[in-house]
Order: C-alpha cells, then structure tokens, then sequence
C-alpha cells in the first residue's frame, strides 16, 4: 500500500493491490480536483492527462478562463454557491450569513495507521503497517478556519475510509449548516443504486433501481439510523451481479440521523455524499473548537456484491468490532420475550433456563419487564430497580441461580427511555426531549432521556451501575424502542437546537464507552425494536445487533440476506422462535427456523418446557450442531447465492478462510408440484480440492461443485415405484448441506488437452 505525492502537479495516489484513489490540487483556486476512484491502476509520475475540461455555458471563478467553472470539475468535498450548483460536502453560515466558503490546499501529512476519532466510533488499525492514513489541510481565510479531509488506505483489503474535521481558527463563531463525512464525483451515470430500506418486522430488503438524472436519496430523520434506511449505500453497474462486475459500496458509521445520496448531473457526472442529515443540523462553532463528522467506509468491489460484502464483513469483524469479545465464539442465547413477554417470575425463568441448559444453550437472556412496576408497555422504564414480587431475591439472586445451573446470564435494558410514572421521571422530569410550550408525542408509552446532556448520562450509569456491580451478568441486551420527536434540549441555546440530534446519539455512545471500560468482560447486542439502529456505528461498541423482532424463517430470509450486504455474520442476531410465529403467524418446520438462525449469532426465542420430546431431540442436535461449526461461520467467507427478491428458492453458504469446509443452506418457500429440475451451484470452493458431502456420502471436486453445482433431483433411477410413497417437504423447507475436505484416494486421470478444433 502506499500513498505517493506529486510534488510538482500536487497530485495525490492512494493505492494498494485493489483499489486506487486520486486527486489533485487545483493550480489557480487551490481547491480539490477529484480525478479517479476505482480498480488500482499503475502509478504514474503524473496524472494529469485524466483532467477533463470543457467550455460549457457557465459561471467561472476566473476572468477570461472559461474551464474554470467548479460546476464541470470534479471535486472532494465541494461546496455550493461558487459556481458549482449540485448538492455540496459542506455549508457554513458566517457572522454576516452569508454561506460561500473557499477551502483551499494548505499542507499535507502521512501518517501511518489511522487516528482514531474524537468521541465517535470508527475502524482502527492495530499496527501501524495496517494502513496509512493522508490529512490534508485546507484553510479558508475570510473564515479564518480549517478543514481537515483525512483519508485512510488499508493494505491488503479495497477499503478507503474518510472524514472531515472543521476547526474554527477565528474570532468568530460559525454555524455549520451541512458537514458530510465524504462526497465522491464518478464520470458516469451507467450504474444502479443499491440500498437496505424497510420498516419495523421487515428491515434491510434489498432496494436496486436504475440512477436517472436528479437527486436520489435515503435518509433518517428520526434521531436514529432507523428501520426505514440503512445508512448504507452501494453503485454497482448494471451487470454486476453478486459474483462479478463493479461495486462501489459506502457504509456510514454513525447511528443518527443521516443523507446518504446521489446526485446525477446533466453531463451525466454522479455525486454520491453521505453523512449526517443536514435536514434539522445546525452546529454552532465557537473560536477554538472542532467539529469531527463521522466516517464513510468505502469499499470497492471488482467482483460483484459479494466481493463487497466480504471485505465489509472482514473489516467490521476485525477492525470496527473491538474488546474481549470480537474474537471469542459468541455463546447460544435464550431469550424469554417471544416465551413470556412480561408475565413471569423468578420460578418460570429458571424452569425455562433449566431446560434450556439441558438442550445445550449456554447463555439465558432476561428481558423486558424485570424492573419497577413493568408488566406491560405502559410503565417503569427509568425504573431499574429489580421487581420483587417477579424476582424476590433481585437480579443479583437471580442471576447466582442462573450461574449455578452452569449457564451465564443476561439482562435487558432500555437506558435512553423513561416513562412518566416513575421515580426518575418524577425527580427530573426537564430531562425528557421535547419542545417548551409544546405537546410532547411519546412513542410505545414512553419518552426519551436528553441523552445529550452529559449529567442524564452519567445519572443512567449510575442506574445500571448499580444493577450491574452486585449481579452475575454477561451480556446486555440494550433495546431503543421509539424515535425522536420535537427535539429540543432544554440545556442549550436556541440557536443550537439543531444540535440536539447529533448530541443525543454523541451521548449514547458515552453511556456505551463507560459500560464498556467498567466491564469490558459484557457482551452486548444493540436492538431497537428490532434492527432501527443495526448500523456500524453500534457495532463498535456492540459486537452484535438483533436483526429484527420479525423471528419467522421465511421473513428472515430476506431480513439476513440484506443485512449480509455490510455486517458480518457473527454480528445478526438469529432466534429460533415457536410456531405459529407471533409476527406473521406461519408454521415453519423446527428445522428451517434454525437452518436460518445458524447464519448469525443463533440462539432460541421460545419456551422450551413447552416443546415436545421430537423437538426437543432436534434442538439438542442444533445446539450441538452450532457449537461445532460456530467457528466457521464466524470466521468464514459468506457469499450469497439465491436471492429470496428473486425467487421460490433461496440459498447461502460460508466457507472457511482455508476452504477446506463449508456450510450451505438452501431453502425452498413454497413446495411445487411436478417441478423443475434444480442444481445448486456452489461458489468460493477450491477448485482442486475433493469434498466430502456429508449425508450423502459422495464426494465431488470443487470444480465440480462450481460448476455443475449439487444435484438436487432425488435420482429415483432403478426405484422409480418408491416415488409415490417419498415424503414430501412441504411449503418453507430447507436443507443444510456440509462440505469437508475428503483425502484425495486416488489421482483422477488427467485430461485429455484439446488442441486445435
Ligand atoms: C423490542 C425488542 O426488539 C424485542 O426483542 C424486545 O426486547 C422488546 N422490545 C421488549 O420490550
């Protein structure tokens, strides 16, 4: 890897073995050029025969040069007003309001590694031949302020990431009206725009439509990444497809409100720009302070989306990902929402954690309702003291019984919400989020702490702190139920409102920071009624995050098939849950609901005393099932195969760093009659390599596997009379097939080489 500088043309090439990045300083106004992001290309003393200039109709920065319009060039981090009229990186509104800016080069420094950001999450390198990292300084001398574009380059994977920090240098105090985290211009338009979007029980399903000229965005406005849109966006040509062809993918780690975009010009020029919404942001910046945005990780893909997930999930899971749990197999939970919701007590949680731990499940997970006066939605959350009539001897006692059946235990929280019955709400009840003078809407019965107000924090730890020193407890489920409405901090000037939201979640990530270095030995899942802040910004404090309160196993298929396209496997929280499912109230064999959970963090959402003997055989085979192959599905290449967008079947696998294992899953929706003729095929096997399929006893090359694919038929040659008495698999079936590296017996015969035709 390398970032090379050309001194003379001020040009600078970030590459590695994948990917190259390059821009130039311009000579006259000494802003960014952008001139190529893309497949690495050789290094070149210079760069500048990629400068493309036309004379179009437009306004110029410069007296007779009519190529000096910034609207044609292509830029890094633009701004609006100064000849470029498409959406820009930033906006700033100064002492006089007005809001044109003029950034220009100023220096440069290489550093090796990567920073890490102030009080934001961000990938990290552990050795500094990892990555290297370019800061380029850029100053705007009317505001008397800097602007720092920090680009890091890994070594060996296709990953740029970058940020923008802004330093007010002046006298003055500054508003920053827009401040996004990267702006990229692409030469052309030829490309689809890929993108996670859903809703409460139906997150990340996967969105592909054409770009056409104009603005296409996603976004949050609702104080959270949220269950509308991941922050998440990917370019991919028209015929890229999961296995090949070109992917752009820009992945935001940050948990609030965001824009992710794309904006087509009518030269056919496509800006992408994420980060922070603009939408309600305004941040005020005194002399002498920064404002850090948050960072865009970018990976480029030459072989398909797959080749774009890969990388994303190789680097969340190393290098977002962080603690004594990134490396550690992640252990099978229970939960008893879907088993008891809020109806149980001491007694009922240990039968069940007792059963539990007699069919293999190593981790017993309470959650909602364990607290203050909780039996339903309505009341208690800011409460969080144990209910003594639910559990007599507190979460403590609870948790040493826990502990002595041998299983570890868990507890969920809900630590940005209060409800108005409580004690807390009642000492503080200014601490709510909402607007003086103004109705406050609440969300599930409940209203949100001013988590950016440094004492509500503190006061929260100290809650949880107090629940957490005297109990056994090893993972923290920390759910968020409701979005923001009628932001408002009661702690702040009104002219810095438009900071609430970014503060609030600046606050969440405190609260997060102190759990985390008082008890570093905790496993934590993120949830927001499902997967409302299933971004990358939680998963740097939460290694893992629950996908979605939707537990059916059809509906996860495309729930887990979208997330896969950025997070890692090993970062999807998975049940098994009973049937009829209580989302969408479909039966699904015992068997689909894990061969689905088994791709993620795998854990039961059920009763198990209420399951009968058959079943609970079965789960004890899953239990012991997952525990052998937990290994290879956390460090394991996961590929998709099947789209469940596209079709009756679905199908996955992962295959292990060295290829000598594999776990597929294939899945069949609905049973066809009379059907067609159907072969799997496999990918990211080593074509050499012999594989034994286990349940079958056959082995096959993996050339094979690839190429031709596992034959699904039955092949009822010579037994064509069982036909009729076979039995059927019915609507959602599954199966699992398991390939193992088999010792080559005997030398297959060479090929005969075809020369000439
Ligand atoms: C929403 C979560 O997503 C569920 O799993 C469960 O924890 C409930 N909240 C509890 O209120």
């Amino acid at each position: 890897m390398a970032i090379k500088v050309n001194e003379e043309s001020r040009e600078f090439h970030l590459f590695n073995g994948k990917v190259s990045y390059i821009f130039r300083v311009l000579e006259k106004s000494s802003q960014l050029e952008h001139l190529y992001y893309g497949k690495k290309i050789r290094h070149r003393k210079s760069f500048r025969h990629l400068i493309e200039r036309e004379v179009r109709p437009s306004c110029n920065l410069f007296e007779g040069d009519h190529t000096s319009s910034l609207e044609h060039i292509k830029q890094e981090y633009p701004s609006f007003g100064t000849t470029d009229y498409r959406y820009p990186a930033h906006m700033i509104t100064d002492k006089i309001g007005s809001r044109i800016t003029d950034f220009q080069f100023e220096s440069y420094k290489i550093l090796e590694g990567k920073p890490l950001l102030e009080n934001l999450p961000a990938i990290y390198t552990e050795a500094g031949s990892e990555a290297d990292t370019l800061e380029i300084t850029l100053v705007d001398s009317v505001l008397n302020s800097k602007l720092i574009l920090s680009y890091t380059i890994f070594s060996t994977c296709s990953v740029i990431s970058r940020n923008a920090r802004f330093i007010n240098a002046g006298d003055e105090a500054f508003y920053l009206n827009q401040a996004m985290s990267a702006s990229i211009d692409f030469p052309d338009d030829n490309y689809e725009l890929v993108h996670l979007h859903g809703a409460w029980a139906r997150e990340n399903h996967v969105e592909i439509r054409r770009l056409s000229k104009g603005i296409q965005s996603i976004q949050s406005a609702r104080g959270a990444s949220s269950h509308a849109h991941n922050p998440f966006l990917a370019l991919k040509r028209p015929d890229t497809t999961e296995h090949s062809g070109e992917v752009y993918g820009f992945s935001l780690v940050y948990s609030g409100n965001f824009l992710g975009q794309a904006e087509v010009d009518t030269y056919g020029v496509t800006r992408v720009t994420l980060g922070i919404n603009p939408f309600q942001f305004k941040w005020r910046l005194n002399p002498g302070e920064s404002f850090q945005t948050p960072e865009c990780v970018m990976v480029y893909s030459g072989d398909g989306l797959n080749g774009m997930s890969q990388t994303y999930h190789q680097l969340y899971r190393s290098r977002l990902v962080r603690g004594e749990w990134r490396d550690q197999p992640r252990p099978i939970l229970i939960n008893n929402w879907e088993a008891t919701y809020f109806s149980f007590n001491e007694e009922k949680v240990l039968t069940i954690a007792k059963a539990a731990k007699d069919l293999g499940i190593e981790l017993f997970v309470l959650d909602d309702g364990w607290f203050a006066e909780r039996h339903d939605d309505t009341s208690s959350l800011g409460d969080w003291f144990p209910n003594k009539e639910k559990l007599p001897q507190g979460i403590k006692g609870l948790s040493e019984k826990i502990e002595a059946l041998g299983m570890k235990f868990g507890l969920w929280f809900e630590p940005e919400m209060v409800c108005k019955d409580t004690k807390l709400f009642a000492e503080h009840p200014d601490w709510i989020i909402s607007t003086p003078g103004r109705k406050a809407s609440h969300g599930r019965n409940q209203f949100i702490l001013d988590f950016s107000r440094e004492e509500v924090v503190d006061h929260i730890f100290s809650l949880m702190d107090a629940v957490l020193s005297e109990s056994k407890i090893s993972y923290i489920k920390w759910d968020m139920n409701r979005y923001i409405t009628e932001a408002y901090s009661t702690a702040l000037d009104p002219d810095r409102q438009g900071e609430v939201c970014h503060r609030y979640i600046l606050g969440v990530y405190r609260l997060y920071e102190q759990l985390i270095n008082k008890y570093p030995h905790i496993l934590f899942e993120s949830c927001a009624g499902g997967g409302a802040r299933f971004d990358p910004g939680m998963l740097y404090y939460a290694p893992q995050a629950w996908a979605s309160d939707n537990t059916d196993a059809i509906e996860r298929l495309k729930i887990q098939y979208g997330t896969s396209m950025v997070y890692p496997l090993n970062s999807i929280g998975s049940h098994v849950s009973a049937v009829p499912n209580h989302q969408v109230g479909r039966t699904t064999p015992i068997e689909s609901r894990a061969n689905v959970a088994f791709f993620g963090t795998f854990g039961y959402e059920l009763d198990v005393t209420k399951i009968n003997d058959e079943e609970k055989v079965k789960v004890n085979q899953q239990t012991a099932f997952f525990k052998e192959k937990r290994e290879l599905i956390r460090n394991g290449d996961f590929y998709r195969l099947l789209s469940p967008f596209e079709s009756n079947e679905v199908s996955w696998m992962v295959v292990s760093k060295d290829k000598t294992e594999a776990m597929i899953g294939y899945y069949k929706v609905l049973a066809k009659p009379n059907d067609k003729y159907y072969r799997l095929k496999l990918t990211g096997l080593d074509p050499d390599k012999l594989y034994f399929l286990e349940g079958t006893g056959s082995t096959h090359y993996g050339d094979e596997l690839m190429n031709v694919g596992i034959v699904l038929a039955e092949d009822f040659t010579d037994r064509a009379s069982e036909y009729w008495q076979r039995e059927k698999p019915g609507d959602f079936s599954s199966k699992l097939f398991i390939l193992k590296e088999a010792a080559q017996e005997k030398k297959e015969e060479p090929h005969e080489e075809l020369h000439g035709i």
